[in-house]
């Protein structure tokens, strides 16, 4: 079923220059980008998208860093668009995700895991208005 993701690329991922290396791997799985831009979340909006985990220990943390540089937010599209993005992501822990997988190879630690995707379609939804309007996606 053709679906929509919301993708991002974390801080760490911009401040080494990787989104290109990153966006080759999406792209590999047959995904399209059909909306993308760099902009710098401000800490309202970080807390904002990230509110359901705003009771875990480790939030305050993941605001810092989400704000802590700029991130590249995304739209992919395509066939089962919600796994096929989380299963190249890989597991949240790099050392816990598959070789192949792009936390396995770029990630710096379980928070600079250098990507977010949607865990769901409902939530992509959400996630997806979040950050976009639709004359900003282009299929
Ligand atoms: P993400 O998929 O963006 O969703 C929540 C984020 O919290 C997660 O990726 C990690 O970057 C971050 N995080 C930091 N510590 C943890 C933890 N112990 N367990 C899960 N997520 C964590």
């Amino acid at each position: 079923t053709l679906q929509r993701t919301l993708s991002i690329l974390k801080p760490d991922a911009t401040r080494r220059n990787l989104t290109g290396k990153i966006n080759a791997l999406i792209e590999g799985t047959g995904l399209k980008i059909v909306g993308q831009k760099r902009i710098q979340l401000s800490k309202q909006q970080a807390e904002a998208f990230y509110s359901v985990h705003k009771e875990r220990p480790f939030f305050n943390d993941l605001v810092e860093f989400m704000i802590s540089g700029p991130v590249v937010v995304q739209v992919l599209e395509g066939e089962n668009a919600v796994q096929k993005n989380r299963d190249i992501m890989g597991a949240t822990d790099p050392k816990k995700a598959q070789a192949h997988t792009i936390r396995a190879q770029f990630a710096e630690s379980i928070e600079a895991n250098s990507v977010h995707g949607s865990d769901s379609a409902e939530n992509a939804a959400i996630e997806i208005r979040f950050f976009f309007s639709d004359i900003e996606i282009c299929v």
